[in-house]
Order: structure tokens, then C-alpha cells, then sequence
């Protein structure tokens, strides 16, 4: 693996220790080569988004770029709200180096031609917060805002939060319900009419002022991460590492039945299994991973595919995917119907509502699964689960639906004999995993987001865990 350059040793202190490392130089290439070269420079990189799709990040930027005046202002998001079971990667990179992060929100917005940029992160997430604020007035010091005004969003618990359209209506002061159109379509502040599925450039109507779509550049922050030393050392570089199609390093949190919990900067490519073993210290005496999850929206990958490369492509080879690289690791003795179960709740409870078919679909398929681990179900609940998979996307307007039908078919395929064992009452299934997100890793020891099992389908809270099953 080549030097880390995404998670430095420990915190650094002050932008001073940041440009003692190279920091700041990136923007000055930037300033010098000008915004179609540092978009090129991106794009030849090959760098991914780390949000979960792994889209081609320099594509990305193009297309906000292009365009000319009629569209309007555009706008830079770093998406920092980390909502993914599982993961606690953008939180470790904020506290370790606020700056590389900001310095590459600064070249974002220089390269698609954003005079206004936002770090959203979650009001509970006070520690990056007080760190990024630190960070923030340090760089206004030093004159590195000059060209761009940087505001810090707070948002709320809820997982879509995290999910491009709502983490736009959040930053207009709105609750995290998911548009219509896509950001770099319909962006912020745009005053434009959503037009059904789609939305026009820029609506000049009749009479009223000219409003424009606003396009606006959402990335992960570690995507954002990675753009100063791609800009400043290049993207042949980048590309010495990593694989080709998953180029560079990935921030990997692993968490769940390993000896203990961790986030570490890993080169793409390296087999799964070494990469678990490496962060999660391996596994205790007399068990051994039975399947590991990559957040709640990728297919679940089993024991006999550990050795596949973790990368993008490696991944979805063995019918899994990387996700955020946030791995939750379950053991031989875990039931895999609590498992999708819990995925199935979590995102039942998580579902905003707007597309009946999702909501309607993820409460039927987490109330049958529900039934099914407490030992009533007959095989005909089976069916139910797999008739409201094929219809619970229909009409969507986010993934989550997607994650739904993809987690959830992959583990019921997977794992028939311990869906048989329950048809059966064969065992005992145990109390489910709790599928939350990660509020803290201390010590090698996660800290889980108790709250959300009392958390209900419609965002509020009960004294007592919620549990969701058929009578
Ligand atoms: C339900 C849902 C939740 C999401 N949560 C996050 C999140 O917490 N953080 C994030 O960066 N992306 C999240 N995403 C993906 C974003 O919508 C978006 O694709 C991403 O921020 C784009 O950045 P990237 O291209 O750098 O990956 C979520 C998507 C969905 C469907
Ligand atoms: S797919 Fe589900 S979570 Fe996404 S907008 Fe529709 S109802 Fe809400």
C-alpha cells in the first residue's frame, strides 16, 4: 500500500500542521491550471464517489459545469451525513484533517463555478462539528475563502438525511423528504417548477423574474477528500494504487463480531478477508463470519466469497457490493432471518412515506419476516415477502426501496436453511442484531444509536422498543 494520505496518524492541530504536509498546494495548481484542467485531472484519476454509488466523480463535476449562465447560481454539498449502518468513515476523516476536506470543497467550487458551498453533518454530530467550525474560521484567516463562502449545515437523525434530494430540502430549512429531480437538475434554491419527473433548465415564465434549476455538486466528503492530493500530485499518481477500476484508497469501518471495531485507510484490491482480519483484529476464539453486510444497501456476501478483492468491481463480481465500505460483520451463530429483519425494520421505520409502494412494502415485508422469527409463520408468508419485493420500488423517488429488495432477497436467498429453521421452529433465533448507525467508536468498541428501536414508522418516538410483526 502506498503512503496514507486520506487518515493521517493522528488528529493534526492546525491548518499550519496541514500546509507543514502539503496542504494548500493543491489549490494553487488549481488556480494556475484553471477549472477544465483540474476537472480533466479528476476525471483521468478515476476517482469514485464514496457515498455508496461509486459514480465517476470528475463526470459529475462536467456535467454541474456545463450548462453556461442559463441555469443559474450553482452550489457545492459536502454530504457528511453518514447515516449508513455500519460506517463511521467521513466522521474519522473529519477529526483527523477538516482541512483536506475543505480544501477540496474550495477546488470543487472553483472547478464547476459554485460561489456558495455546505458541509452538511448531523446536529448530533458535535465533535466534527466543533471541529469543522475550528477548521472553517482558521482558512477564512488565512484567506482561503475568498472565492467561495462556506456554511455549516446541521441536520437531523433521520437516514434520509443522508440521501442527495433530502440533504437539499434540509439545507432549505426543510424537513429530509427526497425531491423529485436529481441535484445537478434541480438544485438549490432553485425557484423552477419540478415538471413531473423531470425539470426545465431555466423557466422564464411569463411576467415573473427568470428562475434558474441551480445545478449543485453533492459528494461525499470522502470523496471530497481525496480531490487535494489527486490535484496536487496527479492522477498517475492516484492510479499507482488501488485497482483500475477502483482506484486509490477507501476509508473502511468494520464493526460487529470481530474482535473489535475500527476505521482504517485500506488500498482497493486487497481480499476482503485480510482487510476484516486487519481492522477487526480478527475473529474470537471458536467462531468464525458466517456473512458480512456493507451498510444496508448492498446484497449480503457470504462466508465463500470473503476472498474477492474490496473494490467496486470485486465486489459486485461476488453479488455484493463496496457500498461505503462500512462492513458489519455476523458469526456463525447469528440467525440470518433476525438479520434481514432488522435491515428490513431499520429501513421500514426509515422510509419517508412519499411512495406508497415503499413504505406500504418495507412495513409488510418487516411485519411477515417479524412473524416468521417469532415462530407463527407458514409458508405462505413467504410468499407475501417475496410478492412485496418485486413491487416495493415501484414509483420510487430515492434507492432506499432498492436497498430494501436488494438486502433483503440476497439474505432469503442465501440463507434458505435458517429460513427453514424458523418455518419449523427448529432453534432459537436469539434477539435480533441491532441495525443502527454508528454514534461513536471508542477503543475498538462501537457505540450504537440506541434510540432507534424505539423509534417508530412515523419518526417519533415510544417509551418501549418498537417491534414490528404480523398478528
Ligand atoms: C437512503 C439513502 C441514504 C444515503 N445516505 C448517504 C449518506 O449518509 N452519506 C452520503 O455521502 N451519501 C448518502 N447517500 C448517497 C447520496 O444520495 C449521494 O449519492 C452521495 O452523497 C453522492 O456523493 P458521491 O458521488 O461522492 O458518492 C444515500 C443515498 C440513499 C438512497
Ligand atoms: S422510495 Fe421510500 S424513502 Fe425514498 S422517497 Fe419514496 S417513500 Fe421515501
Amino acid at each position: 500500500m502506498g503512503p496514507r494520505y486520506l487518515l493521517t496518524d493522528s488528529p493534526l492541530s492546525s491548518l499550519q500542521a496541514y500546509c507543514d504536509i502539503g496542504g494548500g498546494e493543491a489549490f494553487e495548481v488549481a488556480l494556475k491550471t484553471g477549472p477544465d484542467s483540474v476537472i480533466r485531472e479528476v476525471i483521468a484519476a478515476g476517482l469514485r464517489g464514496r457515498g455508496g454509488a461509486g459514480f465517476p466523480t470528475g463526470e459529475k463535476w462536467r456535467s454541474i459545469a456545463a450548462g453556461g449562465d442559463d441555469v443559474g447560481s450553482r452550489y457545492v454539498v459536502a454530504n457528511g451525513a453518514e447515516g449508513e449502518p455500519g460506517t463511521f468513515k467521513d466522521r474519522a476523516i473529519i477529526r483527523h484533517n477538516p482541512y483536506q476536506l475543505i480544501e477540496g470543497i474550495i477546488i470543487a467550487a472553483f472547478a464547476v463555478g459554485a460561489k456558495d458551498a455546505f458541509v452538511a453533518i448531523k446536529a448530533s454530530s458535535s465533535v466534527e462539528y466543533e471541529r469543522l467550525a475550528q477548521a472553517v474560521a482558521e482558512v477564512e484567516l488565512a484567506g482561503w475563502l475568498e472565492q467561495v463562502s462556506l456554511k455549516l449545515v446541521r441536520g437531523p437523525e433521520e437516514y434520509l438525511f443522508g440521501e442527495e434530494k433530502a440533504l437539499l430540502e434540509v439545507i432549505e430549512g426543510e424537513d429530509p423528504l427526497p425531491r423529485h429531480a436529481p441535484p445537478y437538475l434541480y438544485g438549490l434554491f432553485s425557484a423552477t417548477p419540478q415538471l413531473g419527473w423531470s425539470v426545465g433548465p431555466a423557466l422564464r415564465g411569463r411576467g415573473r423574474a427568470p428562475a434558474s434549476s441551480n445545478p449543485t455538486l453533492v459528494n461525499n466528503v470522502e470523496t471530497l477528500a481525496n480531490v487535494a492530493p489527486i490535484v496536487r500530485l496527479g492522477a498517475e499518481w492516484y492510479r499507482s494504487m488501488g485497482t483500475p477500476e477502483s482506484p486509490g484508497h477507501a476509508v473502511v469501518t468494520v464493526s460487529g463480531a470481530t474482535n473489535r471495531a475500527g476505521v482504517a485507510e485500506v488500498e482497493f484490491g486487497r481480499p476482503l478477508r485480510e482487510v476484516l482480519d486487519e481492522i477487526g483484529g480478527g475473529m474470537p476464539d471458536g467462531s468464525t463470519i458466517k456473512a458480512v453486510l456493507s451498510g444496508v444497501a448492498n446484497p449480503v456476501i457470504t462466508r465463500n466469497r470473503l476472498g474477492a478483492p474490496m473494490s467496486y468491481e470485486g465486489l459486485s463480481a461476488v453479488g455484493g457490493g463496496l457500498g461505503a465500505a462500512g462492513f458489519m460483520v455476523f458469526d456463525d451463530q447469528t440467525d440470518m432471518v433476525s438479520v434481514a429483519y432488522g435491515v428490513s425494520r431499520f429501513l421500514y421505520i426509515e422510509s419517508c412515506g412519499q411512495c406508497p409502494a415503499c413504505k406500504f412494502g418495507c412495513g409488510e415485508i418487516t411485519s411477515y419476516l417479524g412473524r416468521i422469527l417469532e415462530g407463527r409463520a407458514t409458508p405462505h408468508d413467504l410468499e407475501v415477502i417475496t410478492a412485496r419485493l418485486q413491487t416495493v420500488t415501484d414509483a420510487n423517488r430515492c434507492g432506499l426501496a432498492g436497498q430494501e429488495r436488494e438486502v433483503i432477497s440476497s439474505i432469503l436467498r442465501a440463507f434458505p436453511e435458517d429460513v427453514a429453521d424458523r418455518l419449523t421452529g427448529n432453534g432459537s433465533p436469539g434477539p435480533p442484531p441491532s441495525i443502527g448507525k454508528i454514534v461513536d467508536i471508542k477503543d475498538g468498541v462501537v457505540v450504537l444509536d440506541d434510540k432507534q428501536q424505539y423509534k417508530r414508522p412515523d419518526w417519533s418516538y415510544d417509551d418501549s422498543p418498537v417491534i414490528i410483526s404480523r398478528a
